[in-house]
């Protein structure tokens, strides 16, 4: 997390001593910021604070070369001691969505002590982070409900189910106290599925890795790329491409060891795959897909997830908010901004504050009536809802591990289910869950179209191409999902056209009402995105509230 004592310990005063009390710990007057009847640059920031506000003290940290650079930029949380120094006291902020975003925005504002209250449509809140699990039950718009019937200690992640290393959620994770575990993105022995034949990811990549080496390194070897390699450069890659391809003496791809066995070593030396086919046959299996996936910086393994579901971020987040300040059922019918203050109207009452924190999802937004303008109105129609769907496929014996050897991890494939994610949890388990098809767009639109008994006779028969009769077997329950036909969320995610004027314009707010969701960033489907814009609009709420005449 941001070091929240950023602003007084930028840079120590190289003339006087600074005083070490932690700077947030108690109220601070001019008087104590001098010593010896000398003023310390504290004490004047603080005088000037008090007697100019907080926009004042941020311009004499300017000319003291002490303002926040672009590096600083990291994020502070709203403080209670933030008010002492600026004369301000806390605001009532109401906030539309009890998803990610609004219980990021209602943890930290509340941190500073804001009065906040958050107006969720849905019966529980969460949004998007669903965990499903025995006894739950999955309504959907214009469908059958499904009444989940795992048994104990099963669940299905129906919304996200991976962190990468870098994300914001895994320091909320920290924070909050929820124990976290390696999600397998990637597992060389999980399968690619194209063009009718499977094979392992690792015979994938290494006949991709091989026939690219070897192109690249005849290439080289034969003077094509002189004009852009030294000879000693052409050497080294060539070395490199000897060890990337696993290439033979003549620089031929002839299959190696990386391709996998049909029987692994043991006593013996094991059985190695046949010979791989031409670097024709390889390219037009199209199993490329599978030796890239992990390769950009939101999937790149190692990855993570909660212990015992995604929504254990969901449940610490609103035990620190205070489950008292959710409403649920509580759909928004209206939102008048005005120069005193805010009035959301929803089904059920009226909530009066001083701010309003918009998290739905755009398009639902819009169709909310409100004073915010046809300019608003029309950049929350520009970003365009996404399909996606998965189903959760519990099996009373985890035939993956057992007979395929699979221990998490993604299968590849091009048929409509997309992928298939085996559990990277509770390993040797009786029972396990998989994700048996994690589609977007099109094939997602086309499962959504089914009734869940429909999407689980598919994502069966589908399934049963890759890995045989045994996917069809002891099938104990099933549970999907098709995110357009949540009620009050209508959309896996939000594509914009382009990040254009819309999508700066919504990063300001209008009137007292500030935007915020993973919609609003460049991480789009990720929960850091909405923590991340959480954060956004917090910290110029509370700038606003601090510098507020
Ligand atoms: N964040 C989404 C995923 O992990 C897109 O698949």
């Amino acid at each position: 997390m941001a070091d929240s004592t950023k602003p007084d310990s930028t840079e120590p005063d190289s003339t006087e001593p600074e005083s070490t009390d932690p700077p947030s710990a108690e109220p601070e007057g001019p008087a104590k910021g001098s010593r010896a009847g000398r003023l310390t640059r504290r004490g004047l920031l603080v005088g000037i604070g008090a007697a100019g506000g907080a926009g004042a003290m941020y311009a004499a940290m300017g000319a003291l070369g002490l303002a926040p650079t672009e590096q600083d930029k990291a994020f502070t949380a709203p403080r209670q001691g933030d008010f002492t120094l600026s004369g301000r006291a806390s605001a009532k902020v109401v906030i539309l969505g009890a998803g990610v975003a609004g219980l990021t925005a209602a943890y930290e504002l509340g941190k500073a002590g804001y009065d906040c209250t958050l107006l969720e449509a849905r019966r529980q809140a969460g949004g998007r982070n669903l965990t499903l699990r025995g006894g739950d039950r999955l309504t959907e718009l214009n469908g059958p409900a499904q009444d989940v019937t795992f048994g104990p200690g099963v669940y299905f992640n129906a919304g996200p189910g991976r962190i990468a290393q870098w994300m914001v959620a895994l320091d909320y994770c920290r924070e909050l106290g929820v124990p976290i575990e390696t999600f397998v993105n990637n597992n060389a022995s999980a399968y690619v599925h194209t063009n009718g034949h499977t094979v392992r990811a690792r015979t994938a990549r290494a006949d991709m890795y091989g026939y690219v080496a070897e192109l690249l390194a005849k290439a080289t070897d034969l003077g094509a790329l002189d004009r852009v390699l030294t000879k000693d450069d052409g050497e080294r890659l060539l070395e490199f491409l000897r060890r990337f391809g696993d290439l033979g003496p003549k620089l031929d791809y002839e299959g190696s060891a990386r391709r996998g066995f049909t029987t692994y070593p043991a006593v013996g030396a094991g059985t190695p795959l046949a010979a791989p086919g031409t670097l024709h046959q390889v390219l037009a299996a199209g199993t490329g897909r599978a030796i890239t996936n992990d390769f950009g910086h939101e999937q790149a393994t190692p990855m993570f997830q909660p212990v015992g579901g995604m929504d254990a971020i969901v449940a610490k987040l609103r035990q620190a908010v205070g489950p008292d300040r959710i409403r649920t059922g509580a759909k928004v019918t209206g939102i008048t901004s005005r120069d005193d203050g805010v009035e959301v109207s929803y089904a059920g009452g009226t909530v009066k504050a001083d701010y309003c924190v918009a998290t739905l999802p755009p398009h639902l937004l819009a169709r909310i009536p409100h004073n915010l303008g046809a300019q608003v109105t029309a950049a929350l129609r520009t970003p365009v809802p996404v399909s996606a769907g998965k189903i959760g496929l519990e099996y009373g014996r985890r035939w993956w591990e057992l007979e395929d050897r699979v221990y998490g991890g993604v299968t590849e494939t091009d048929l409509d289910l997309t992928h298939i994610w085996y559990p990277s949890h509770d390993y040797h388990a009786e029972r396990g869950l998989l994700v048996g098809y994690y589609n977007t767009d099109a094939a997602a639109e086309l499962y959504a179209a089914l009734t869940p008994e429909d999407r689980r006779r598919r994502a069966l028969t589908q399934g049963k191409k890759i890995h045989g009769e045994k996917y069809r077997q002891n099938v104990l329950s099933s549970a999907s999902i098709a995110w357009e036909r949540q009620e009050h969320i209508q959309g896996a995610w939000m594509r914009w056209p382009s990040f254009d004027s819309s999508f700066t314009l919504l990063q300001r707010p209008a009137g007292r009402v500030y935007f915020a969701g993973d919609w609003l960033t460049h991480l789009i489907a990720w929960q850091a995105g909405a923590m991340e814009s959480a954060r956004d609009a917090v910290t110029k709420l509370h700038q606003r509230v601090l510098q507020s005449p």
